[in-house]
């Protein structure tokens, strides 16, 4: 095996999120509540190569991912891909995408905001522009960019 580029072990169940732009990983794990002693094994490689230049990865074993979470990785790190890993193989490859409508995700900015005034009202923004990545709350207008958006995922 060559000892030059095995930097992190594969794994036999659980999520590969590839291709995360480098400095991000934990962030995303963050975002997947990953903080602390969580009952799985996780690894992680900051700035490996990759085919196109350098890469964050995650590696987090008997965990899989639902929708919700699969948009909040496309929202933090549009570029990565979430591949789940049954028996060693790659059995489902996900290129995340920022979703046009994005409910329930991400806090409004905006104080004044509906959805910050304790009303039952879930907030929601649509997809302005996806790169540099953009949204606007459905409900005050606000845009809000790509570092507001990660600082505000709830
Ligand atoms: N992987 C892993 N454990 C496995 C299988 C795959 O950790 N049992 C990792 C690989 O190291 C890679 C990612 O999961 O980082 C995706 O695997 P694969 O699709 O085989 O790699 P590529 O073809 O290089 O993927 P892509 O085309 O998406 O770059
Ligand atoms: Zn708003």
């Amino acid at each position: 095996m060559d000892e030059q580029v095995l930097k992190v072990q594969k794994i036999k169940n659980g999520i590969v999120i590839d291709h995360i732009p480098c400095g991000l990983a934990l962030k995303v794990l963050k975002i997947l509540g990953i903080e602390g002693d969580i009952g799985s094994t996780v690894t992680m490689a900051m700035h490996v190569r990759s085919k196109m230049g350098w890469k964050d990865v995650v590696k987090i074993e008997d965990r899989y991912l639902d929708d919700r979470e699969i948009d909040k990785i496309a929202l933090i790190a549009p570029t990565a891909t979430v591949n789940v890993i049954r028996n060693y193989q790659v059995i489902k490859k996900h290129h995340v995408n920022v979703p046009e409508k994005i409910k329930g995700i991400v806090r409004c900015i905006n104080p004044k905001c509906i959805t910050n005034q304790n009303e039952p009202v879930e907030p929601e923004f649509y997809l302005v522009s996806k790169n540099p990545l953009v949204i606007r709350c459905k409900y005050c207008e606000r845009e809000m960019n790509a570092q507001e958006i990660a600082n505000n995922i709830i």
